[in-house]
């Protein structure tokens, strides 16, 4: 595992853009794993300006996004495809049809995680998967339980992860009580990992991922079993290292 402390959330965005651009610039037919939430927010920012300058091309790149609300359209300004268009897939040269997201309007939970885990098969796995992390230790939406889920799945989503999340919606009660979620299979199968964190609110779910013991209550603590991941954390998450 490699770790990279930075500054602050600006810094902390800099370089994790550095590896997911290096990436495209390797291989610029990749498959991308990406995330949503706050922090990946500055990420894309820096990636959309390199892409204006003429250093990066996305019109090969695949991608794959961890997770979505159950019940939320695409055209919700809640649901991750709406964040994921107005955060990034709108300002790069991506083809929308390369991009993939659970559909969150499809009821059938089952139909739909074959649907998606169908999906990344074909597109022959995640080559780099980018991963926030839960103040609770939740990736995608694996939240904390008795088992590792694989697949792609459909969960209940945790009153603190509920309570978190409120932020973005007029009130808690409009916050969606499921979501769809690449499982820790799926997440684990990337050929790499790129983990960041921000901020003191995530130190204690960052210090136990990384160094507590390997158990489904936090569920980012499988990544030590994986032999390519890349965290890059701010101070404030690392203050407990
Ligand atoms: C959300 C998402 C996760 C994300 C996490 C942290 O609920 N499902 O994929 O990594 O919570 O969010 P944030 O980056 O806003 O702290």
């Amino acid at each position: 595992m490699k770790l990279y402390k930075a500054k602050n959330y600006q810094e902390m965005s800099r370089k994790a853009a550095h590896v997911i651009a290096a990436q495209v610039i390797l291989k610029p037919d990749c498959v991308l794993g990406l995330a949503t939430g706050s922090s990946p927010v500055g990420t894309y920012q820096q990636l959309i300006q390199w892409y204006k300058d003429g250093d990066l091309d996305f019109s090969k790149v695949k991608t794959a996004n961890l997770d979505e609300y159950k019940g939320l359209t695409k055209e919700n300004d809640q649901s991750y495809y709406y964040f994921m268009y107005q955060n990034l897939f709108k300002d790069i040269n991506i083809d929308m049809a390369n991009t993939n997201i659970p559909d969150g309007t499809n009821p059938d939970s089952q139909a739909e995680a074959a649907r998606y885990d169908q999906v990344i098969e074909r597109l022959g796995g995640v080559d780099l998967q980018l991963l926030g992390l839960g103040r609770n230790g939740h990736i995608g939406f694996n939240e904390p339980g008795e088992a590792f889920a694989k697949g792609t799945h459909c969960i209940d989503l945790q009153p603190s992860t509920i309570d978190a999340n409120k932020r973005f919606f007029p009130s808690i009660d409009d916050v969606p009580k499921q979501a769809y979620t690449m499982g820790i299979r799926t997440i684990m199968s990337a050929r790499r990992i790129l983990l960041i964190a921000s901020g003191e609110d995530k130190a204690k779910a960052l210090y136990d991922s990384l160094h507590g013991p390997i158990t489904p209550h936090v569920p980012g603590s499988i990544l030590q079993l994986h032999s390519d991941v890349t965290v890059v954390a701010d101070e404030a998450a690392l203050s407990l290292f």
